[in-house]
């Protein structure tokens, strides 16, 4: 089996991408899968068209990556890939359209405003903010539509401190999400199907060092403490685990994917966000999940292969 393993990009989230490249790498080796690495540059055009791979794993995340647009690509190309598809990856990547989605089946996520730039500087940074804070209360999360790892996102306590949260979103994205944001247990459930149907994982709690899970919290070694599984009572693990299966479901997701979601102080999972090419660096949550669940990383991704390739 010969597999291309597509890394890097373009999007804010290159760095992140190569590290989960290279894991996935080694990982496919260490079982005898024939894996290369590439960047998702226009060089690997020629490469899909001349020698095709029998199946390729994406390990690119943020745009291009993970919003649909490289996997139209290889489906022009005829070349199977692991994960969902491409209009699945577009409604994922884009939070509000999945967070209506999720809502219209009945899962739960925090209630939420999308505000595009060109609304918050027509009608005036303040009546718009007093609007938001006067519909979702405080604390928020502000956060781009269309991103990841943190890159943008705030918690605002105090609506003083919303319109620089504002600005730091628009900095990665022309429309921000602003949600109600939900004090609880922050974890994250992956899913994985090897092979009879999606199942979820043990749920893994975050716990991170300075109380905010942003970047640093997500790549730098210690700042961030992980109980896995989850430190849930029985009866709320296996409502959480429901719930991420049927967010899964919910977007139509394929393979694998990592939902990420808040459990309330009465037990209540809240789905924030369904990820479909979740990280897969040293300090990622699938790849502790699946350690987690006596799996082995490169077991579950030569199944996963070999499967697309079929
Ligand atoms: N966006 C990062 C890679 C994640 O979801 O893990
Ligand atoms: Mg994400």
């Amino acid at each position: 089996l010969r597999v291309l393993v597509l890394a890097g990009g373009l999007s804010y989230e290159r760095d992140v991408s190569l590290r989960s490249g290279r894991r996935v790498l080694d990982a496919l080796r260490s079982v005898g899968v024939e894996a290369e690495l590439h960047d998702a540059d226009s060089a690997l055009l020629p490469v899909l068209t001349a020698d095709p791979p029998d199946a390729v794993v994406i390990a690119l995340h943020g745009s291009t990556g993970e919003d649909g647009s490289l996997r139209g690509v290889l489906d022009l190309c005829d070349v199977p890939y692991v994960g969902c598809d491409a209009r699945s990856a577009r409604l994922a990547w884009d939070k509000p359209s999945a967070k209506t989605v999720l809502r219209e089946a009945g899962i739960p996520t925090p209630d939420w405003v999308a505000l595009p730039h060109d609304r918050f500087s027509e009608l005036g940074a303040v009546a718009v903010l007093d609007r938001i804070v006067d519909r979702l209360g405080l604390p928020l999360m502000v956060k781009p539509t269309q991103g990841g790892s943190g890159l943008g996102a705030a918690v605002v306590r105090d609506a003083a401190a919303l319109p620089a949260a504002m600005v730091g979103c628009f900095a990665y994205d022309t429309t921000a999400l602003v949600e109600r944001y939900i004090p609880g247990m922050d974890v994250a459930v992956s899913i994985v199907d090897l092979g009879d149907g999606p199942q979820a994982l043990p749920a893994v709690e975050i716990v991170p060092r300075n109380g905010v899970y942003d970047y640093a919290a997500r790549y730098t070694a210690g700042l961030t403490t992980w109980h896995s599984p989850a430190r849930l009572a029985p009866a709320v693990a296996a409502r959480v685990a429901e719930v991420a299966l049927a967010a899964h479901s919910a977007l139509g997701l394929r393979d694998l994917s990592r939902v990420d979601l808040i459990v309330d102080a009465a037990g209540d999972p809240h789905v924030l966000e369904v990820n479909i090419s979740p990280g897969m660096t040293e300090t990622s949550l699938l790849p502790l999940a699946v350690q987690a669940a006596n799996l082995d990383f490169g077991k579950l991704l030569g199944s996963l292969v070999a499967r697309a390739a079929a």
